[in-house]
């Protein structure tokens, strides 16, 4: 039986999520689309539609067990058995570490390890027990090593790679691809450009790539695949930083 092109994307309203959902309905992808703004959403579904595709819309809190489990219930109802799943949606917080509350530091665990918990869980099961899936942790920097003032983030993040790992060795011999896709760098965005005015636009990772890594590793053989991957910009981020501060 020819695998059902099904992905659930989290953090589809805007920004990398909304790339990444345009790109896999490019893919012949029917997708459901996550995150908690709906008029976001009905945007994203929008330009799915608009370009040939197929979406379905459904307003959810990723921290939210009941919410995740509505949501794939409902994509899976209208669209089919999910054998993609994106975990994108993400929180960012910075701040200095004697000012974390512990409101934040739950926050932080609540969207960015317990989203992922969530959404996963949702649907490993299934695929694993239709034989095959994969399932995509959008990371960054901080999954490898904190800079300053992301003590929340850089926690709630290294879990959800911590995540990734788990899956992939439960999972792989089940047929399900479990990968952390580490993108260490900022990813070009009309926010990221206001944020770093002076910056050459270049140096930013493009959307576009981290798209063609996931279609990559969702079409990746069984018997070869990637469990981690590491994109940075040429033009090294954090080091760079470091280097203009001593100047
Ligand atoms: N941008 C970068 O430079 C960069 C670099 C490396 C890694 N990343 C990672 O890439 C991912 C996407 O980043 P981005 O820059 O595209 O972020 P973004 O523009 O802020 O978009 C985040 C998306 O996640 C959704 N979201 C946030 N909290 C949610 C929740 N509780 N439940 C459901 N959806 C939620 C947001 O929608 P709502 O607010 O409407 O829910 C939005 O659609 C993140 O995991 C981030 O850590 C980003």
């Amino acid at each position: 039986m020819a695998e059902s092109k099904v992905a659930l994307v989290t953090g589809a309203g805007r920004g990398i999520g909304r790339d990444i959902a345009q790109r896999l309905a490019r893919e012949g992808y029917a997708c459901g689309l996550i995150a908690r703004t709906k008029s976001q959403l009905d945007e994203t579904a929008d330009l799915i539609r608009k370009a040939g595709g197929k979406a379905v819309v459904t307003p959810t809190d990723v921290a939210r067990r009941e919410q995740v489990v509505a949501a794939v219930e409902t994509v899976e109802r209208e669209l089919g058995p999910i054998s993609v799943l994106i975990n994108n949606a993400g929180a960012y917080l910075r701040k200095r570490f004697t000012e974390i509350s512990e409101e934040d530091f739950d926050f932080q665990l609540k969207v960015n390890t317990y989203g992922p918990f969530f959404c996963t869980q949702a649907v490993v099961g299934k695929m694993a027990e239709r034989g095959g899936g994969t399932i995509i942790f959008v990371l960054g920097s901080e999954s490898r090593s904190g800079p300053s003032q992301y003590a929340a983030y850089n926690a709630s993040k290294v879990a959800q790679h911590a995540i990734a790992e788990s899956v992939a060795y439960e999972f792989m011999h089940l047929g399900v691809h479990s990968a952390a896709l580490d993108v260490d760098g900022a990813v070009d965005s009309p926010r990221v450009r206001e944020a770093a005015p002076d910056e050459d636009p270049s140096h930013f990772v493009p959307p576009s790539a981290i798209c063609d890594e996931i279609v990559h590793l969702i079409n990746q053989h069984k018997s070869a695949w990637t469990f981690k991957v590491d994109m940075r910009s040429y033009y090294q981020w954090r080091p760079r930083v470091a280097v203009k501060k001593k100047e």
